[in-house]
């Protein structure tokens, strides 16, 4: 199974929506997470990202960053009202605000906080849907440890594990033999995430780790939208994938337009579908910088087009 991963400003509901109706083959998508505190639902910029309508093609798990078992549980009455059964907790984002306040990766280093909180969940709603998004470590590769024998007592529906430490942020590479370590020490079904950006480092990865039956990819699909079927075995040319790139990028525009009356409210959404796809052509970086200014819709349309024509480098 495939799932996409939650990219604060990338993968937002417009994006998880045009990717469902064009792309496909997403097996489960996540939110990008939502703060205890931050978080009031009636907002009319939040309220899309949970909007029934626009989540239907796909199955959402809403994601939460907190350390408050009241509101974990107020979070999950609140999307299950909705109609999603399942919630994902947050325990890898290394945002220094967040991790100060012990929310995201800062989680990683409480393993009592986490306990003290899945204790309080768990005896009220013996029976939640609770999954969990963990990296290795704070610091260092070892706190998953102490993690992991918290999380065995609870029923957590699956572990998601990007095998970095939080210090790392997005730099160095995952650490796959620290997963290995976990696959063996943790009782619940495992994912694994982090770097899958080709057919090769997927193939690899799960011929190494048979027993993992889901895989999530973040980075890797929003630079090639087509990865998912290739990873599928499908054939695809670079032709192919430009044509799908003009057709995710038409349902994505059209969503972002008629939810947004405001040119540079759309304009912001626009840039962020541009940002990872543009590295994968030559010298599409470069013409990403350029982005900003054709912030008018004509300018716009032949900025995209200054890209897709340049050699898809992937
Ligand atoms: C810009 C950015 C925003 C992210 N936002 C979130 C988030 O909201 N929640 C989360 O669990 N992970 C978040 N992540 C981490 C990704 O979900 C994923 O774990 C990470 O990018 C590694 O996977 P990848 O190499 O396939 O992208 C974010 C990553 C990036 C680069």
């Amino acid at each position: 199974m495939i799932y996409l991963a939650p990219l604060q400003s990338y993968t937002s509901v417009f994006y998880r929506k045009a990717f469902a109706d064009v792309v496909g083959g997403v097996n489960k998508y996540f939110t990008p997470f939502f703060e205890c505190g931050k978080t009031r639902f009636t907002d009319p910029d939040i309220l899309p990202e949970l909007d029934v309508a626009l989540n239907s093609n796909g199955l959402l798990i809403p994601q939460v960053a907190t350390n408050d078992s009241d509101f974990l549980v107020q979070f999950y009455h609140f999307v299950n009202e909705m109609g999603y059964r399942e919630i994902n907790l947050n325990m890898g984002c290394p945002f220094p605000m967040l991790v100060k306040r012990k929310r995201g990766g800062g989680l990683l280093g409480e393993p009592l906080l986490l306990q003290e909180m899945l204790d309080n969940v768990f005896r009220q709603l013996p029976d939640m849907r609770l999954s969990l998004k963990i990296r290795i470590g704070v610091e260092e590769a070892n706190d998953w440890r102490s993690i992991v024998d918290v999380i065995n007592n609870y029923p957590i529906k699956e572990v998601i594990v990007h095998p970095r430490i939080v210090a790392q942020k997005y730099s160095g590479v995952p650490d796959w033999d620290v997963f290995e370590e976990i696959i063996a020490a943790c009782q619940h079904s495992l994912v694994g995430n982090g770097d899958i950006n080709s057919v090769e480092d997927y193939k690899s990865l799960t011929s190494r780790f048979p027993s993992i039956k889901a895989w999530m990819l973040g980075r890797g699909i929003l630079r090639n939208p087509t990865l998912v079927s290739e990873l599928r075995n499908v054939n695809v040319t670079d032709k192919m994938r430009i044509e799908k790139i003009r057709l995710l990028h038409a349902a994505f525009f059209n969503e972002v337009m008629a939810y947004y009356n405001d040119w540079n409210r759309v304009f912001n959404f626009l840039m962020t579908f541009w940002y990872y796809i543009s590295m994968s052509f030559d010298g599409g970086v470069r013409h990403y910088r350029k982005l900003k200014k054709h912030n008018r819709e004509t300018l716009y349309f032949e900025w995209i087009e200054g890209l897709l024509d340049m050699p898809w480098i992937g």
